[in-house]
């Protein structure tokens, strides 16, 4: 089923984006951003369990999971700005994946995976307005040193 064949394809673009996350931990690490870093961190082990939920349905749906290549990500940014709209725009091209997998589940009318699928389209909604939020924060801040270093501070907070 196609339906299932996407989902295949979306652990690997759940785990490429673990990965483009990982590289923005250790960038913003290189800048002593820690709060960022952190906030980076924990956001690339909530990807890494995006990719498992579809890895354990993929196992009880009795579909062979096949693992793909990882692109090598990004490694170097202008700003901690640049940084965040690159991460919101990423959000937006894996919420456009989610909804064309969903499009196909409707299609074949593959109810268990539109159960499945309902919950990364919701997820979406709060990964966007996460990423967005902070966007918005740092234009907000523009060259301010002090604003920054506070808003790392409520980052590194991020349960
Ligand atoms: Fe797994 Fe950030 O979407």
């Amino acid at each position: 089923m196609n339906t299932l064949k996407k989902m295949n394809e979306q652990i690997n673009h759940e785990l490429g984006s673990s990965y483009i996350y990982l590289s923005m931990a250790a960038y913003l690490t290189s800048k002593n951003l820690k709060g960022m870093a952190a906030w980076m961190h924990k956001q690339a082990n909530e990807e890494r369990e995006h990719a498992m939920k579809f890895f354990e349905y993929l196992n009880e749906r009795g579909q062979a999971v096949e693992l793909l290549a990882i692109e090598k990500p990004k490694n170097e940014w202008k700003t901690p700005l640049e940084l965040f709209e690159d991460a919101l725009k990423h959000e937006k091209k894996i919420s456009a994946l989610i909804s064309a997998i969903m499009e196909t589940a409707i299609i074949e009318k593959d109810y268990p995976s539109i159960a499945i699928l309902q919950w990364f389209v919701t997820e979406q909604v709060e990964e966007e307005a996460n990423a967005s939020e902070i966007v918005e924060k740092l234009k907000m801040i523009g060259e301010h040193k002090g604003a920054l270093l506070m808003i790392d501070k409520e980052l590194g907070a991020r349960q």
